[in-house]
């Protein structure tokens, strides 16, 4: 059943910007498009309807849209016919913008609108373009149907919008406040997953560990209503009905499901951070012992400017207490270079708790002013460019050494794969994922499907990856994958 108004046949192509929470509203665009009878193309030129779903994050994702746009315009003039979407926080953001600087786009939606997406496309059609943003979700992206790219790895949102007010972060402000979603419907969903042949699930949330406050704070005070378990689960309704947060919780059970062999979680946040996560990441085998804890900043002044919420001590104990009790336990985290008023010596700090914390991997940003965040209006205290790009080869050359380090201590070991596919730059090699998340390249003297799983003896280590030799395969997946994997 086409879900839209109106049905149409050829092909679309959708790109996206951001985050694994924008590629996942992505896969559910997809989705749609194909109930609509649309197949995927990779190429614009072969595309009758074209999806941007956008991000603002940072500086440079505006302007690689506008950028796209433009070369956008040309094919529209040349094929009329073609249908070009946006989507995402950038339109939510952006609305009128997009429709000003880009009038060839036919339709603007915003991230509340997902399941609209290709209902407006056909409205589109009839009407000409339209600009539709709602300010409250009434399905969640993960409710809708999928187009995934993997058929063993599923994302699975379980929470939208974020309470927080980082001083740097647009987020709130494009995503709205935090919603989680009812507890036995995510594990409902992760069966199905299972069923379908997943075996590996991660959960995601611009706060994910603040999973389930909102439900808690609802059924607080008075009576349980009758839905409580299926909003807060079994574990909850059964015990004081505190604040604890589910999230420890739904880590459990989502690992219980059968046929589920790896869990893993993106982003927590270090204040939300507590100790029955922690106990749990050590004691459920399916959960991945891979913390990725996104720290910012390593100088107090700058953590409180920014309203996080803990100072360094209070992070780096928090990773103490994570690696004591979780067993070869990885860490990877998020700094922003440059926040309005970091001085040389909160950047040395920076420097001093990201060597203190041996990060494995760390995703680093310069500080990009977002229009209508707190940070934004601090322009005085604007760090130079010429300052911040010294202070970003800094930080990376630490990064780089713990990140080698990391990689370096895993030679000798025997780790646990899933095989991904071909390795892009060598045929003959095949890639896979440790549980630590590490990519690793190794030779296979027999085809492996993508989805399976193995074990591979880890032989030498670069900065941002590791080669091995294939031990076994030790379970295949249990669907015959889109991408054969066969290598010589
Ligand atoms: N919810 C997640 C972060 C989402 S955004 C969390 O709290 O960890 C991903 C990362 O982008 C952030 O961790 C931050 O490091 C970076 N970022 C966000 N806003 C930024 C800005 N204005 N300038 C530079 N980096 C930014
Ligand atoms: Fe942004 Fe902070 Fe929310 Fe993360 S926790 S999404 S950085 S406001
Ligand atoms: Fe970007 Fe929106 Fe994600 S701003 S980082 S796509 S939540």
């Amino acid at each position: 059943m086409p879900n839209s108004l109106l049905s149409v046949s050829g092909k679309y192509a959708v790109r996206t910007y951001g985050c694994q929470m924008n590629e996942h509203d992505s896969e559910r665009i997809a989705g749609l498009l194909e109930m609509d009878g649309l197949e995927q193309t990779d190429s614009f030129d072969d595309a009758d309807v074209i999806v941007l779903n956008t991000c603002c994050i940072r500086e440079n994702a505006d302007n690689k849209l506008y950028g796209q746009l433009g070369n956008l315009k040309k094919l529209k003039e040349e094929r009329p016919d073609l249908q070009i979407a946006v989507g995402g926080c950038l339109a939510q953001k952006d609305r009128e913008i997009i429709q000003d600087k880009a009038p060839h786009v036919d339709v603007v939606f915003g991230t509340h609108n997902v399941a609209r997406a290709t209902g407006l496309l056909a409205e589109a059609r009839i009407s000409g373009p339209i600009t539709e943003i709602i300010e409250e979700s009434e399905v969640f992206p993960s409710a809708l149907p999928v187009k995934r790219d993997a058929s063993y790895a599923a994302w699975m949102t379980i929470q939208i919008g974020c309470d927080n007010s980082c001083a740097f972060c647009i987020v709130p402000a494009v995503r709205g406040r935090e919603i989680s979603r009812p507890y036995n419907e995510l594990v409902t969903e992760v069966e199905e997953l299972a069923a379908s042949g997943i075996t590996e699930v991660t959960l995601l949330g611009q706060n994910v560990n603040s999973y389930g406050r909102d439900l808690t704070l609802k059924l607080r005070g008075g009576e349980l209503p009758p839905d409580a378990e299926d909003l807060a689960g079994k574990v909850w309704v059964a015990g004081s009905h505190t604040a604890r947060p589910l999230f420890s919780d739904l880590l459990r059970s989502v690992s219980e499901v059968e046929g589920i062999r790896r869990v893993r979680y993106t982003s927590p946040h270090p204040k939300d951070l507590r100790p029955e996560t922690i106990t749990a990441m050590a004691e459920v085998a399916e959960i991945c012992e891979h913390l990725h804890l996104p720290l910012q900043s390593g100088s107090d002044e700058v953590l409180s400017a920014m309203h996080r919420g803990y100072t360094a001590d209070r992070y780096l104990a928090k990773v103490h207490a994570a690696r004591l009790e979780i067993a070869d336990l990885a860490l990877s985290t998020d700094i922003i270079v440059g926040f309005p008023g970091e001085s040389d010596s909160d950047f040395e700090k920076t420097l001093e708790v990201a060597a203190e914390a041996r990060f494995d991997n760390a995703y680093t940003f310069v500080y990009s002013p977002r229009p209508g965040t707190q940070a934004a209006e601090l322009v005085d205290k604007y760090v130079a460019s010429s300052v911040t790009s010294t202070r970003m080869e800094r930080l990376r050359k630490v990064i780089e050494r713990s990140s080698r380090l990391g990689n370096e201590s895993r030679i000798g070991h025997s780790e646990e794969v899933i095989v991904e596919g071909r390795s892009k730059r060598d045929p003959n090699m095949l890639t896979g994922r440790t549980r630590h998340n590490r990519l690793i390249h190794f030779p296979a003297n027999r085809p492996i499907r993508a989805g399976s799983y193995a074990q591979v003896n880890v032989t030498a280590a670069r900065t941002f990856n590791l080669m091995g030799e294939l031990v076994e395969v030790t379970a295949s997946p249990k669907h015959r994958t889109r991408i054969p994997v066969v290598a010589s």
